[in-house]
């Protein structure tokens, strides 16, 4: 059985591969500060620490997904978000180089890499913020590992034990009645978590290998459409959401207006169709059904 570790495994989409892993015996969850079960800290900015954790754990197969996720954080931190993003997978990268060169390097990276009319294939890169810049460059150290897989991705959860995902935020919007914008002009082809969990157990056990964009199939949709889409699964009240410009939301960080991602490429290494956002969203009203 190889021996795996998973950075990042308390954040939203670590939390939900690392249940997807747990019956794997020699499983190492790491995070920054969130205590959990099982779960080892270290900061991986920290050279030595991480260098330290990887020596001690000897991980056949890394699993990055690590990073500082917000973007208006990265903009207003960028040498944080440099630090996090890209030299912290330049340590595992040079670890594996120098230490373990058989080990397989797993990178999660990310739709906003991409700003153009979609959907794009992996050669269309152009980031447009901090977080997308390191977030590619942390890609490219990554690609300096023999045996890497960089899987560009989005997804979106309903809700998870620690209380993130959509479905908290649209009943407290929908419950609230305040107007809430919903961003028209801003299209993705995002996946839900456990179906992007699957895909990446499964990008492990066949030895998927390269650069490759793993959204839905389809044609994606824009963010207000997704949203309108949940909250009638949910059977949520709408009449305080209204269509609304990401331009007019002051937010610090740039974002793209068009991340979908063609995923053919990905369709022919996993040999199957990815699934789809109504997929996905039927995904998250069948959860809440249980739920409530
Ligand atoms: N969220 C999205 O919609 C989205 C979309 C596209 C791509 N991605 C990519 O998917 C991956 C996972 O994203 P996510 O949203 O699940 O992340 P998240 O919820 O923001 O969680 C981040 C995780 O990284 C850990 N972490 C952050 N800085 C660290 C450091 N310096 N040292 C060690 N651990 C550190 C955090 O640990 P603590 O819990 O201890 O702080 C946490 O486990 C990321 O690589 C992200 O770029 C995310």
């Amino acid at each position: 059985m190889p021996k795996l570790l998973i950075t990042g495994a308390t954040g939203l989409l670590g939390s939900v591969l690392s249940s997807s892993l747990d019956h794997r015996s020699a499983l190492t969850r790491v995070a920054l500060r969130t205590a959990a079960a099982g779960v080892r800290l270290c900061d991986l900015t920290d050279v030595p620490a991480t260098r330290r954790l990887l020596a001690e754990t000897q991980p056949d197969i890394v699993v990055h997904l690590a990073a500082m996720t917000n973007v208006d954080a990265c903009e207003s931190a960028p040498d944080a978000a440099y630090a996090a993003n890209a030299r912290a997978t330049q340590t595992i990268a040079e670890w594996v180089l120098s230490d373990s060169p058989a080990t397989r390097l797993i990178y999660i990276s990310t739709d906003q890499v991409y700003d153009a009319p979609g959907p794009s294939s992996e050669e269309r890169v152009s980031p447009h913020n901090i977080y997308a810049l390191t977030k590619l460059w942390g890609e490219d150290h990554a690609r300096r590992v023999s045996r890497h897989t960089v899987l560009r991705v989005n997804f979106f959860a309903g809700q998870t034990p620690g209380g993130k995902g959509i479905v908290p935020w649209l009943v407290e919007k929908a419950n609230a009645k305040t107007p809430t914008p919903l961003f028209s002009d801003v299209l993705f082809n995002a996946l839900h978590a456990e179906h992007l969990a699957v895909l990446i157990v499964e990008a492990i056990d066949l030895d998927i290998s390269g650069t490759l964009n793993v959204g839905a199939s389809g044609p994606g949709m824009s963010k207000a459409a997704f949203y309108r889409s949940a909250l009638r699964r949910l059977g949520l009240p709408d009449g305080n959401f209204y269509d609304g410009s990401v331009a007019d939301a002051g937010l610090a960080g740039y974002r793209p207006r068009d991340m979908r991602m063609d995923v053919s490429k990905a369709e022919c290494a996993f040999g199957h169709a990815l699934p789809t956002m109504d997929e996905g969203l039927d995904l998250i009203a069948a959860e809440y059904g249980r739920a409530a």
